[in-house]
């Protein structure tokens, strides 16, 4: 079967031609930029201990990078030449789409409203003065509020987003009124074609001002309305938010973003309009990946594309690390809206400090770096069952996953379950059995496919293994406990690592 499988894929790949899409009228490009982390107090001749703030007794005179530094976020320079880099590759797009985190990631008691609307501002201005024409799809990240992560249920934070910190140069009078009420909105892309951007801040579960609410801002009655409103009108949409449902694929501490009682709702809705939603695009995690979202027979149904950032910043969570600054591409039909393909690129932060020159540079083509026709949902799922360990396709995408900076660094059993995990499991419950089962039970396909999906299946146990196997791993658990409380008896140790524990910024 699994033998079969790979034959198929090879045969597949032979009949891939270089259909490069550019010369097809019918085929747009649009941009995403994300996560730009503007930090107004870089300085060149900072302390990289310290986000490159130059410190009051140190005066050091060496160079910490024009262009910004792997462990602090964008100085200007990198920020104009991100834009600056865009303008040259594509200066007309049909459109961009701007998934929020325009502030960095200085302390809170560093920072105020008033410097987080005006940084905002900076950026907006920038974007718009260099795509005057262009229309601009911005959402809100967890940093744009103040604190960050207090993404507030109404407020007149988002009427200021609009009159201070220059939105209203991209949303129309519709638009603004409905952003005002809580940070999300719906617009036209081209005909045929909504956006609707979210904010999904409201679900984070750092969030702690939408404690008690069952649906913050009413977002989830709001949306399941905008996207019946589409399909009665035979309409597709794009879905846009700073942070993805699901889990992060690039730490250790398996980090889930949503609270669980949003995670839930969030993932019925979008399965529910899954023929409606054509794509999806999200920030936040500052790597470069994607999510397949499964319908309940394990088909795979929608495509959610994870776009790296702008910031090289080194997160403060155990194994994410830096990434290089990075814009992406993408190409789609005009007419259907489908997503066709992206071209990731990527600023060398080593060589532009070096050289002193910024060069934006091809990383790779989705299509042509993973061997598929597209960037469907079933393109991105035949990627997924290439992945092992140590398969050239993730260790291709691993390469991706953080831009290329850290190429050095290798994707251990545990590392890998966990990216692999959470790319194909966007519901906490699946995510966990699949980390748990080191990806032998990872997403319904495995274990509920139907006969008409038998070339997605791989090789996985039977489902009574999964009870065989489970019950002797519960004996095996009590009995290491039994010795644990007699080992561990006279140490009063702490209880390991907790997820509450971690303090500090994230992403
Ligand atoms: C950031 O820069 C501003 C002036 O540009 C300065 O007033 C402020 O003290 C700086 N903040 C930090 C934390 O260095
Ligand atoms: C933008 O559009 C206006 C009016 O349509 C036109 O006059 C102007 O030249 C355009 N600017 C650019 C940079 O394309
Ligand atoms: C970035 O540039 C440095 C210095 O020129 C080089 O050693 C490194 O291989 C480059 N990395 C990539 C991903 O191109
Ligand atoms: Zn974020
Ligand atoms: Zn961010």
């Amino acid at each position: 079967m699994c033998k079969l499988y790979y034959l198929f894929i090879l045969v597949s790949i032979s009949f891939i031609t270089d259909a490069s899409p550019t010369s097809n009228p019918n085929t747009g490009v649009f941009w995403q930029i994300t996560d730009i982390h503007y930090d107004f107090n870089y300085s060149r001749f900072g302390n990289p201990g310290k986000l490159c703030h130059q410190s009051k007794t140190t005066n050091s005179t060496r160079s910490v990078g024009l262009f910004g530094n792997y462990k602090c976020d964008s100085p200007w320079t990198l920020v104009t030449t991100a834009i600056d880099g865009m303008k040259a590759i594509n200066a007309k797009p049909d459109f961009i789409l701007w998934t929020g985190d325009s502030m960095s990631h200085v302390s809170d008691n560093q920072s105020s409203l008033l410097k987080v609307y005006l940084t905002i501002r900076n950026v907006s201005n920038l974007i718009h003065s260099a795509f005057p024409n262009v229309s601009v799809f911005p959402v809100l990240g967890n940093h744009d509020p103040y604190p960050s992560n207090n993404m507030p249920i109404g407020s007149n934070y988002y009427e200021k987003i609009i009159s201070m910190s220059g939105w209203k140069q991209f949303l129309g009078k519709s638009e603004q009124e409905q952003f005002m009420k809580g940070g999300f909105y719906v617009s036209t892309v081209v005909t045929g074609i909504r956006v609707i951007g979210l904010n999904t801040n409201l679900l984070y579960s750092k969030n702690p001002l939408v404690q008690g609410h069952k649906d913050p801002s009413n977002q989830f009655a709001w949306l399941i309305k905008q996207l019946e409103d589409a399909k009665s009108k035979g309409l597709k949409v794009y879905i846009i938010s700073h942070i993805p449902p699901g889990a992060f694929e690039r730490t250790s501490l398996k980090i889930k973003w949503f609270y669980p009682e949003y995670n839930q709702p969030y993932l019925d809705i979008l399965r529910r309009y899954s023929d409606v939603i054509l794509a999806q695009f999200y920030g936040h995690g500052h790597t470069d990946s994607f999510r397949i979202l499964y319908n309940k027979t394990g088909y795979p149904i929608n495509a959610l594309y994870l776009s790296p950032a702008v910031t090289p910043w080194k997160s403060s969570l155990p194994g994410t690390g830096s990434n290089n600054p990075a814009l992406r591409l993408y190409y789609y039909n005009r007419n259907t809206g489908q997503v066709l393909d992206y071209v990731q690129y990527f600023l060398n932060l080593t060589k532009a400090n070096l050289e002193k020159k910024p060069v934006w540079e091809v990383e790779y083509h989705a299509t042509k770096a993973y061997s598929i026709p597209d960037i469907s949902a079933q393109s991105l799922n035949k990627v997924t069952k290439t992945f092992h360990r140590s398969s050239p396709t993730f260790e291709l995408y691993f390469k991706y996953n953080s831009v290329s900076h850290g190429v050095q660094e290798t994707c251990d059993t545990n590392c890998y379950y966990i990216q692999y995990c959470a790319i194909v499991n966007l519901d906490f419950n699946d995510f966990d059995r699949c980390i748990f089962w080191r990806g032998t039970m990872p997403h319904p396909a495995h274990h509920r496919s139907t006969i008409h999906h038998h070339h997605h299946k791989t090789k996985s146990p039977p489902d009574y293994a999964f009870y065989v196997i489970g019950g002797l791993a519960l004996v095996v658990l009590i009995l290491a406990l039994i010795v644990g409380c007699l080992c561990l008896g006279r140490h009063n140790q702490n209880a390991g690592y907790k997820y509450g524990k971690f303090v500090g910024p994230v992403n």
